[in-house]
């Protein structure tokens, strides 16, 4: 008998297909009535794959579930209390994509101080025979403060190395093998730093970590990356700064109301905003999807899934 799997959201064409042969899977998506296909079958289920997402009620209306597997290292929208409470170990996709993510970053480091995206605007709007483009800020050589010196947080270092930046960072803890040095403080970091950059967990313990005073502290100098989650940063406060020019410009990933982009960002040429990409290549994709898989095949064989989120 294989282990019957509920898939929740939509996943990656060929991770469906994989999951399909491997076990009784079933999607959601695909229910008329998701509510009352749970609460008619939703016991029948061992097994979980999601695209994200799996609150208490979802654990309840599957009470025989014994793993969840999601799609993603960011588990913020798990309720990982009630998965505990249940002995359901959760399954994310750790490390396979650090590098797509904090190349991102440096990408987004690069384009909103030398305004690659901005100045191409420019061209095609025609302005370049008019006038040259305007001078803007040289990246190499500068201070970088990254928020959450974690996975990712040091594949991002090690880029920013490569650029001859100066590097701190800040987390609630110093990272023992960490040679930059340590920002107990958030905003003395921001102060310091020519480019903040987050990639901190989302969440309620990180909710509005990004707030008026630390971009007060960063300065009309700097700049504030964002490739974590947009729960870490105060949006409004961050559109105020912005408009108000407080800080130089930000760069982002990821936006509090995703796929909703506040419009006052959307007309500001210091400001560079992308789909919440930062893991969204086909190698990087491919990675995720087996390791979706993989958690579930292990769970089933040994009963322990390769990567559980803490
Ligand atoms: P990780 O290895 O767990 O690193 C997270 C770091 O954040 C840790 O060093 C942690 O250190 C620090 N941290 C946690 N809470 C903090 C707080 N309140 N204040 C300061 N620092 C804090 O995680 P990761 O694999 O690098 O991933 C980080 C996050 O990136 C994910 O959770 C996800 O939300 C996001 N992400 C985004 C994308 C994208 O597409 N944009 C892709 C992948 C991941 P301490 O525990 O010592 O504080
Ligand atoms: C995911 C992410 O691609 O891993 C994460 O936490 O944010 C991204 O890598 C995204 O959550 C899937 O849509």
């Amino acid at each position: 008998m294989k282990p019957r799997v509920l898939q929740y959201g939509r996943l990656m064409p060929s991770l469906e297909k994989q999951l399909a042969e491997a076990f009784e899977h079933q999607r959601l998506v695909d229910q008329a009535d998701p509510k009352a296909f749970l609460a008619a079958h939703g016991a029948q289920f061992a097994g979980i794959a999601t695209a994200g997402f799996a609150d208490a009620a979802l654990m309840a209306a599957c009470p025989n579930v014994k793993v969840i597997s999601s799609f993603g290292v960011g588990v913020d929208k798990i309720d990982l209390a009630a998965a505990a409470a249940r002995g359901i170990p959760v399954g994310n996709t750790p490390d396979v994509l650090n590098d797509c993510v904090a190349d991102l970053a440096l990408g987004l480091i690069i384009d909103v101080a030398r305004g690659i995206g901005a100045s191409e605007r420019y061209l095609r709007r025609g302005e370049w025979p008019r006038a040259p483009y305007p001078l803007q800020r040289k990246v190499s050589g500068k201070r970088v403060g990254i928020v959450g010196l974690g996975r990712i947080g040091k594949a991002i270092a090690r880029r920013a190395q490569a650029f001859d930046m100066e590097l701190r960072y800040h987390n609630r803890r110093p990272v023992a093998d960490a040679t930059m040095v340590y920002a107990k403080s958030l905003t003395d970091l921001a102060q310091w730093a020519d480019f903040l950059v987050v990639i901190v967990p989302g969440g309620a313990s990180t909710r509005h970590l990004i707030d008026a005073e630390v971009l007060q502290a960063l300065g009309p100098e700097g700049y504030l990356i964002n490739v974590a989650r947009g729960s870490v940063v105060d949006e409004p406060a961050l559109v105020r700064a912005l408009v108000e020019r407080r800080i130089a410009g930000a760069a982002l990933d990821v936006f509090e109301h995703e796929p909703q982009v506040p419009a006052e960002l959307m007309a500001l040429d210091n400001v560079v905003l992308v789909p919440h990409i930062g893991s969204a290549t086909v190698e990087t994709r491919a990675a995720m999807a087996q390791r979706v898989f993989d958690n579930l095949q292990s769970f089933f064989a040994t009963g322990r899934v390769i990567s559980q989120a803490a």
